[in-house]
């Protein structure tokens, strides 16, 4: 089959590899229809990470199941499926408390699992034709049959349950306001999950005009940090007082303000001054523990200086980690069904297979019209 391999930084080609077939009963092989290209694919993408090459990309699957292991129970062939982004088990500790991004049996010697990323055990990606769905009863979210909705469904895979994570994490109710920086796929599907949750205000922070324009569409407040320190322009907007709660959706990859160079804690330092005291913080902006492309000696061991004392000072807590994408995604489907949630605003291409390399190459640059790519095998 066709699948979309990392090479060595900055490439990835299309090449034929072996398919994937059932090697446990509990096993099935999907037939990918969609597969999108996510944020976090751009750090291995740009060698900040230890993947290596031959390394099939592709965590945000959804697709027809093609052939079922003897011992699934509750799917059958034909079926419409969309994968959570983690590989879980359904019965270890962490599962069994809804922490299914911290699954303890299906990567042993590390808490979690992925398809198609670096350190996140032994599954290829799905951006390919064909997908390898382990423990499939619990991993496979059956949808509608047909065609409709593919993008929005395609979404329950990361972003749609990932930013509303990152609202779970910063314990968004309504009434509150909330900062989220960030308005790439994630920082847009935080805002637009807060806005669900009912918060009266959200102000998303980006320098990129696309995105900050969508922020407005769902009825978020767009801040241009490019145009001013982003801290003082919601303090501005909030009678000084800064928001209730906060989303990190941008990670170690954090840009200075200036818009030139990263500095890896300049928005965990930023949320710290946005938000009020005794508000909280929900991280769902990737920080690793070695970063071999970070601006200086700390950075790259994954050592940031944030400023503990001044959060302690205003009493600020803070959720970070995978998003248990299983927690939310029957929820969230079933919101799209009932035309209540449509998540595909954020995606602005739909291409071939054959056109990641090229993909991959713009969405790396933030270019217009890349923000959320999915690929159809
Ligand atoms: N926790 C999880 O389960 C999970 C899942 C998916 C993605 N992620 C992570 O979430 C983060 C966002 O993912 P994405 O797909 O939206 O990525 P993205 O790279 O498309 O978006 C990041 C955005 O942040 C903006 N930005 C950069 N510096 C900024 C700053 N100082 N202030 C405000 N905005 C700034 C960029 O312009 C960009 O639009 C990544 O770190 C990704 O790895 C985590
Ligand atoms: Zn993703
Ligand atoms: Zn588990």
């Amino acid at each position: 089959m066709r699948a979309v391999v990392y090479q060595e930084p900055y490439n990835v080609a299309v090449e034929s590899v072996e398919d994937p077939r059932i090697e446990h009963p509990n096993d099935v092989i999907v037939r990918i229809t969609s597969s999108a290209i996510c944020g976090s694919d751009l750090h291995m993408y740009a060698g900040r990470t230890d993947a290596k090459g031959g390394l099939v990309f592709g965590h945000e699957n959804m697709g027809i199941i093609e052939e079922v292991g003897s011992a699934v129970t509750s799917l059958r062939k034909g079926q419409r499926v969309v994968m959570p982004f983690n590989v879980a088990c359904g019965f270890c500790k962490n599962c069994l408390d809804g922490k299914t991004g911290f699954c303890l049996t299906v990567n042993p010697g590390f808490a979690g699992g992925a398809y198609g990323y670096v350190a996140m055990g032994p599954y290829p990606g799905g951006q390919a034709e064909y997908l390898r769905v382990p423990y499939a009863d619990f991993n496979c979210l059956p949808l509608p049959e047909g065609t409709e909705h593919e993008a929005d469904f395609a979404l329950l895979a990361d972003i749609f349950p990932t930013g509303y994570h990152g609202c779970e994490l910063a314990d968004v109710r309504p009434g509150d306001t909330v900062a989220v920086y960030g308005a790439g796929p994630v920082g847009l599907m935080a805002s637009y999950s807060a806005l669900i949750r009912g918060a009266s205000k959200v102000f998303t922070v980006d320098k990129v005009p696309e995105r900050l324009n969508k922020a407005r569409e769902i009825g978020a407040i767009p801040i241009d940090f490019s145009a001013g320190n982003p801290v003082q322009q919601i303090l501005d907007q909030t009678n000084g007082e800064g928001t209730d709660k906060g989303v990190d959706a941008v990670g170690y990859q954090a840009l200075a303000h200036s818009g030139e160079g990263e500095e890896p804690a300049t928005v965990l330092n930023d949320l710290i001054d946005t938000v009020r005291p005794t508000g909280a913080l929900g991280i769902p902006g990737l920080y690793v523990p070695s970063d071999p492309g970070a601006p200086n000696e700390q950075a790259r061991k994954g050592q940031l200086l944030v400023s503990i004392g001044r959060m302690f000072e205003k009493g600020l807590r803070a959720g970070t980690g995978q998003a248990n994408v299983k927690r939310y995604n029957r929820q969230l489907r079933d919101l799209i069904i009932a035309g209540r949630a449509k998540p595909s605003f954020v995606v602005t291409k739909e291409l071939p297979l054959d056109q990641a390399p090229d993909a991959y190459q713009k969405f790396d640059k933030r270019l217009e019209g890349y923000t959320k790519v999915i690929l159809h095998p």
